[in-house]
């Protein structure tokens, strides 16, 4: 498989099959990543992996910390925050095809809130990764982050593997900071679920689309 196809197959993926990735692949694309570029080669990402039982133990932590009306604790401000004019237009969009996909009717609060808890449920995936910089890092290191994060979307595309970054696996970071090493100082900028995708699942039938290119590119001679 080459970039352009990478780029052109990969979606974000909610629904995954019951079947675990083996360790040496996942090993393997998280250290093909090392490679990403990043601003005055600073790296400053940490990931933590977790499978199996970790999974399991951070999954039931953070679905009762949500459960239990704990309120959100993102360190980095949560990218949908004073969101205007198109963007907000574009947000609205996305989340009308996906509840749309799901025949979830606006009003339905129940149907949407078991929906958004399934952020933290990894969508049904066998694996989940939280990404961290250090808390003194600005924008700057959040371009390497991004950049870091587009490389392991395009290799786990490459190896038959589909993910969904997740900003939501950065608001409640207190059970990842308790059961995992996170270094000190860090916080998680956002999280990013994978393994298998479960292709028939109408909640991985939607494609969002994009704006013209015009609309965000300008070329000048
Ligand atoms: C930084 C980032 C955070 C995201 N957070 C979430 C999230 O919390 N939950 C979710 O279901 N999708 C999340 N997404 C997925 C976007 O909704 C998705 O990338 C976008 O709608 C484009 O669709 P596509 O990835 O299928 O091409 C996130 C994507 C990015 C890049």
């Amino acid at each position: 498989m080459n970039v352009s196809d990478a780029i052109k197959q990969r979606r974000s993926v909610r629904a995954y099959l019951d079947k675990p990735v083996a360790p040496q692949l996942i090993e393997k694309i998280f250290q093909q990543a090392q490679d990403s570029p990043s601003n005055c080669n600073t790296q400053p990402w940490h990931v933590v992996v977790v499978s199996g039982e970790a999974r399991d133990r951070l999954e039931k932590a953070m679905v009762a910390d949500i459960l239990s009306g704990k309120p959100p604790t993102p360190y980095f401000t949560p990218g949908d925050q004073g969101l205007k004019d198109e963007y907000r237009k574009r947000q609205i969009d996305c989340a009308v095809a996906l509840y749309g996909a799901m025949n979830i009717k606006k009003e339905d609060k129940q149907k949407r809130q078991e929906l958004m808890v399934q952020n933290w449920q990894f969508f049904g995936a066998p694996h989940a990764a939280f990404f961290s910089m250090p808390k003194t890092m600005s924008e700057i290191n959040a371009v390497d982050m991004g950049i870091y994060l587009q490389s392991i979307m395009l290799l786990l595309t490459e190896n038959g593997l589909s993910s969904c970054p997740q900003g939501a696996l950065a608001m409640y970071p207190d059970a990842v900071h308790e059961m995992t090493n996170v270094p000190e100082g860090h916080a998680i900028m956002f999280g990013l679920s994978f393994g298998y995708a479960k292709d028939d699942a109408v909640i991985n039938s939607f494609d969002v689309g994009r704006e013209e290119l015009s609309t965000s590119v300008t070329f000048y001679s």
